[in-house]
């Protein structure tokens, strides 16, 4: 199921509807954001957004053709953009920022390959092991850990596991010329990497960035993917979420 009924328009080339767009912020910062399975469209969509923020990115896949491909379309997309394809192993290698936009089934083989590339990195976890069932999206077990997030931190101890951008439909990511709205809850043990991830969340324009604290919430924000995405089919939406009652 899973990823495919997150995005049904996946493969679509983007390049052509969004040609002409032009980064609102442009503040290169230092070193490379790597998207590890960034030709998806949950990949795709944030490497986007964080190119028009003026980030370097790196477009990892299984195949460094298809993710070549990939980075010449941000590029295509995104005036200015700095974007480069390659396989995953070797994304994960060379950025110090690393996002995991693999289905969930494909998160365990990654990463005890890459176990060394990831250690001491910070490590953004995307993935949501989500299933549908009927008509009802559930989330699924998680080869014995509470949530994606927490499966990664235990495969490599030494990273700086965050659980972030759980919530944000690859659809609207991929929409670049739309600002995005709500909140993005950003969760992890260790409170630096989490104000890290909480500053590139407020890179993108209109976004607001809320920490919760331990990666044991990210088992929540998985969940409440699936109500989102339950609601996606009720209302034909994208939805997204906003907390209320913070100072
Ligand atoms: N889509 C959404 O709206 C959304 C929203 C929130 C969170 N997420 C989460 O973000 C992650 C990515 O979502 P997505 O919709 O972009 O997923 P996807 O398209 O199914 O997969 C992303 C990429 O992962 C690679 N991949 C697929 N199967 C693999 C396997 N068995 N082993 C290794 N790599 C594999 C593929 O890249 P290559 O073929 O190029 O290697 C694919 O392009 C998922 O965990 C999803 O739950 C998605």
């Amino acid at each position: 199921m899973a990823a495919s009924e997150h995005a049904p328009t996946l493969r679509v080339p983007i390049a052509r509807h969004f040609a002409a767009f032009r980064p609102a912020v442009s503040s290169a910062s230092v070193g490379e954001i790597a998207f590890i399975g960034g030709t998806g469209p949950e990949g795709l969509g944030l490497a986007l957004r964080f190119a028009a923020a003026g980030e370097r990115v790196v477009i990892g896949s299984r195949t460094a053709d298809r993710a070549s491909a990939v980075a010449d379309q941000i590029r295509a997309t995104v005036a200015g953009a700095e974007a480069h394809g390659c396989e995953n192993l070797e994304a994960a290698a060379r950025a110090d920022r690393v996002f995991l936009t693999v289905p969930a089934a494909a998160l365990p083989s990654f990463l005890s390959s890459a176990r060394e590339r990831l250690g001491g990195k910070l490590v953004v976890d995307v993935v949501v092991p989500v299933v549908l069932r009927g008509r009802v999206f559930e989330i699924a077990p998680l080869f014995g850990a509470g949530s994606a997030g927490e499966l990664v931190q235990q495969a490599v101890p030494s990273a700086r596991v965050v659980s972030a951008f759980k919530n944000l439909s690859a659809e609207r990511l991929k929409d670049v010329g739309t600002p995005l709205e709500g909140d993005v809850v950003v969760c992890g043990n260790d409170p630096t990497a989490r104000a890290e991830v909480a500053r590139l969340v407020r890179t993108l324009p209109q976004l607001r960035a809320v920490e919760a604290d331990g990666i044991v919430n990210a088992r929540y924000l998985e969940a409440i993917t699936a109500l989102l995405l339950n609601l996606n089919r009720r209302y034909h939406a994208q939805t997204s979420i906003a907390v209320l009652g913070l100072p």
